[in-house]
């Protein structure tokens, strides 16, 4: 972690002198410091006269070491950075030099954070998760059937353990609290198919960001720290969703997604529901059946059973729903 963000993340008053001091370096240097660190990171840090510079609110940031002292669950290798593009992008570069697998890349903050269909995630510093695991696909993209979905029910016991019980899941991998999304994933392959291939499993998780804060978010959003009215540790939350993946993919791994299709429709949100998808111009109407042993949706259409897959697709309720 950054030295000058180590001391100032109490979120209290520290004067220019005291950490020019606790850095060894003039206050010049801590003003210069200051700077690209808030330029950096876009964090505000106020400065007022006779007291000295604090941060907005205090910060618990996301522990490297903290995280492999206090695994139960599996012991994947677990890097933080404090700023990236996007972590599934830089999972990707890393997995040519991989030494280990499976392995998992954090970040206090994204610039450039991906969601489904093109669209951007917003990624404030030090208040969300913007998580990626890389799994190697070992035998054939079978293995890769359901696996968002199968991700989902991971990442909806980890907020439902946290205690946000109003959580569910929307066709294919958002997770979504009265309406309000909460979470979301993205899965990016890389490699050949057909030969040696690896999947990113990318996570987002709103956690300590708040509705009144400047992030500005094309649909309805919610938080943990929202829902449940404080802030939550972050590090335990990666643990807990480690631990999650860990066992879900294990299920997955021996017996494929048909072992949890009935788990992940007792928890669709939309089941039994009038939905659209639109799976290309015009959308396609229809009532939620719910999902086929590879994750695909099943939708009652016209009274004709109809099934749609694929990354692309996106559902919404019909407005007579
Ligand atoms: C969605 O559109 O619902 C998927 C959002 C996935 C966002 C996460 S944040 C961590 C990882 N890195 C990215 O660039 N995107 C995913």
């Amino acid at each position: 972690m950054h030295p000058l963000l180590r001391l100032l993340q109490d979120g209290r008053f520290h004067s220019g002198e005291a950490l020019g001091a606790s850095l060894g370096v003039s206050r010049s240097a801590v003003w210069k410091q200051l700077q690209s660190l808030q330029a950096e990171l876009s964090l505000p840090i106020h400065k007022v006269r006779g007291r000295g510079y604090r941060l907005e609110s205090p910060l618990q940031l996301l522990d490297e070491e903290v995280l492999a002292a206090n695994s139960v669950g599996p012991q994947w290798p677990v890097a933080v950075l404090p700023c990236v593009d996007s972590t599934n992008a830089e999972a990707l570069k890393r997995v040519a030099g991989a030494r280990a697998l499976p392995f998992v890349v954090l970040a206090e903050r994204q610039t450039s954070g991906r969601g489904r269909r093109g669209r951007s995630w917003a990624s404030p510093f030090g208040e969300n998760l913007y998580y990626s695991l890389v799994l190697k696909i070992e035998g054939g993209m079978r293995q890769v059937e359901g696996l968002s979905l199968v991700v989902g029910l991971a990442l909806l016991q980890t907020i439902r353990g946290a205690g946000v019980s109003a959580a569910g899941l929307k066709w294919p991998n958002d997770v979504l609290v009265d309406g309000r999304k909460i979470a979301g994933i993205l899965l990016e392959l890389s490699g050949d198919p057909a030969d040696v291939c690896h999947v990113v499993i990318g996570i987002g998780l709103n956690v300590n960001m708040l509705p009144a804060e400047r992030v500005s978010i094309d649909q309805p959003w919610t938080s943990m720290r929202a829902e449940l009215g404080r802030v939550l540790d972050r590090n335990e939350l990666v643990l807990e969703l480690n631990s999650q993946l860990s066992r879900y993919l294990e299920i997955q791994q021996r017996s494929g997604f048909s072992a949890l299709q009935k788990e992940w429709q007792d928890n669709h949100l939309w089941q039994g529901r009038k939905v659209a998808i639109t799976a290309g111009i015009q959308p396609i109407e229809g009532i939620v059946l719910g999902v086929d042993q590879s994750g695909a949706i099943r939708l009652s259409v016209d009274g004709v059973e109809r099934s749609f897959s694929g990354g692309e697709l996106s559902l919404r309720l019909s407005d007579d729903s």
